[in-house]
C-alpha cells in the first residue's frame, strides 16, 4: 500500500485531487492482490486503476497544451512510457489467470506516481506558477 505524502502536492488543486485518486485506486488494486482475490475481481480493480490513470493523463495533457507549456513533448513521452508499462502488466494478467504482479511490478506500481510527479509534474507546475496560469490550469483539469 502507498501512503499519500504531501510532499507531492503541486498546489494546483485539481491536479492534486487526481493524484490522490490515483493513489487510492492503486491501493485498492494492491489490496485485492494481497487478499488473493479471484481473477475477475483483480481484473476489475486493475481496470478501475488504469482508467483513473489514463483519464488523468489525458486531461493533464490537454491542460498543458491549453496553457502553452513548453515541455509538452518530453512530458508526453514519459506518459506514453507509463501507459505502455501499465498495458504490458494488463497483457500479462490476461495471459495467465493465476497471474499476480511480482515484487518488481508491485514496487513499480508503488513508486511511479511519486517519481513522475516529483520530476515531470513539478517541472510544469513551476512553469505554470511563473507564467501566472495556475487558475487556468486548475479549471482545465475539470474538462
Ligand atoms: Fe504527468
Ligand atoms: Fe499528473
Amino acid at each position: 500500500m502507498i501512503v499519500w505524502d504531501d510532499t507531492i502536492l503541486t498546489g494546483i488543486a485539481n491536479v492534486d485531487r487526481d493524484h490522490k485518486d490515483i493513489v487510492d485506486k492503486i491501493n485498492l488494486f494492491l489490496a485485492d492482490v494481497e487478499a488473493d482475490a479471484n481473477v475477475s475481481v483483480l481484473h476489475d480493480s486493475f481496470r478501475r486503476m488504469e482508467h483513473c490513470i489514463y483519464r488523468h493523463i489525458e486531461v493533464e495533457e490537454k491542460m498543458l497544451l491549453a496553457v502553452g507549456y513548453d515541455g509538452t513533448k518530453a512530458h508526453f513521452a514519459v506518459h506514453k512510457k507509463l501507459c505502455d508499462d501499465l498495458g504490458d502488466m494488463w497483457d500479462d494478467m490476461l495471459g495467465d489467470v493465476d497471474f499476480r504482479p511480482g515484487e518488481a511490478a508491485t514496487a513499480w506500481l508503488k513508486s511511479w506516481l511519486f517519481d513522475h510527479v516529483r520530476h515531470q509534474d513539478f517541472a510544469y507546475r513551476d512553469w505554470i506558477v511563473a507564467a501566472g496560469k495556475v487558475d487556468i490550469a486548475n479549471e482545465r483539469m475539470n474538462d
